[in-house]
Parts: C-alpha cells; sequence; structure tokens
C-alpha cells in the first residue's frame, strides 16, 4: 500500500512536471513579443545590458551624425551574452555566432574612426539580424537606430 502511494505521487509528479514543459516552450515563441517586466527588479542583466546599448546607440547616432567621435570610454562594450538573460534557452549556438558578429562590429566602430558611419551602421545591422532571430519585440525601438531616421 505505501509503495502505491509512493508510486502514485511520482506519476502525479511526471505530470506535473510535462505540462510544466510544455507551458515553458509556449512562453519560448511568443518570448519579447509580451511588453517587459514592469518591475525593475526583475529586469536581468541582459536586459539590463540591452537597455543600456540601445540607449548608447540612440546617443552615438546623434553624434556621428554630427560627425563627432564615439569611443570605448563613453561607450563601452557590454559583454551581454555572458549576463543572465530572462530565458536561459535563448544560450544556444546561433545566438553566440550573432553575439561574436555584434562584437567585431562593434570593436571596429570604436578602433576605426575614419569609417563610422558605416561601421556604426554595420552594428545596428547585427541587432537587427539576431532579434530577428531570437526576439523581435525590441526591433521597433532598433528600427529608430539608423544614422538616416527621420523622428
Ligand atoms: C546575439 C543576439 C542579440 C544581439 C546582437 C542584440 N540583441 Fe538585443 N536582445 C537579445 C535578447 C536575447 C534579448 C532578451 C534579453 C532578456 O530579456 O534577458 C534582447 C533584448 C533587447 C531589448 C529589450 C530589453 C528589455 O527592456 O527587456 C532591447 C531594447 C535590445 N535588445 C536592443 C538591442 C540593440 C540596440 C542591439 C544592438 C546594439 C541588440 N539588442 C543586439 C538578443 C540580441
Amino acid at each position: 500500500m505505501y509503495k502505491i502511494g509512493i508510486l502514485f505521487i511520482c506519476i502525479v509528479m511526471g505530470i506535473i512536471s510535462c505540462e510544466e514543459n510544455t507551458s515553458t516552450k509556449k512562453l519560448k515563441e511568443n518570448d519579447c513579443e509580451k511588453p517587459t517586466i514592469k518591475d525593475p527588479n526583475e529586469v536581468k542583466p541582459m536586459a539590463q545590458m540591452m537597455r543600456t546599448m540601445a540607449n548608447y546607440c540612440d546617443t552615438m547616432r546623434l553624434k556621428i551624425n554630427k560627425n563627432e567621435w564615439v569611443d570605448s570610454v563613453a561607450f563601452p562594450l557590454m559583454p551581454f551574452w555572458s549576463a543572465e538573460p530572462t530565458d536561459s534557452s535563448v544560450l544556444e549556438t546561433l545566438f553566440f555566432d550573432n553575439a561574436k558578429r555584434f562584437e567585431n562590429a562593434y570593436r571596429k566602430l570604436m578602433q576605426d574612426q575614419n569609417h563610422q558611419k558605416e561601421n556604426y551602421t554595420a552594428v545596428i545591422a547585427t541587432c537587427v539580424h539576431c532579434h530577428n532571430s531570437y526576439c523581435s519585440g525590441p526591433l521597433r525601438r532598433i528600427k529608430k537606430l539608423p544614422l538616416d531616421y527621420k523622428e
């Protein structure tokens, strides 16, 4: 009788954990489409770095359009790929490949000051590229970052 009780509990737990799995899968499909969490304490480090990068880009865009220099002292590289994400299922090969593209483009922007316009445009292309695969919600924000965007 006791053993049957344990067995029963195991089966019930099995069913519950399966259901949990399917609900997290569903969550992943609409990834980032929903408005992000309102409570600032709940913002994960990766999301926080993304916000910082978007703010940097807002400022860099204006400076570069005025032919002012941007550098890595004012706009340091955000190593978001090693920060905790809201949804850890993004941490897969494609994500890290995209992150590497971004890192290379960003380093180039900071190192090669003679081609800031082209290099900045290339950085924004890597944001768009990754967001097309992972979380399309912020694309609305990213669409405002190109140099020729008109308010
Ligand atoms: C390698 C993939 C990748 C690249 C490159 C990338 N992002 Fe993201 N971005 C993500 C992922 C994944 C999230 C979700 C992060 C989270 O919620 O923890 C995100 C979230 C965001 C958010 C929403 C943050 C919030 O408020 O929750 C913004 C805004 C954003 N990214 C802007 C940018 C900008 C601007 C760039 C380029 C400068 C960029 N991203 C480059 C993958 C990427």
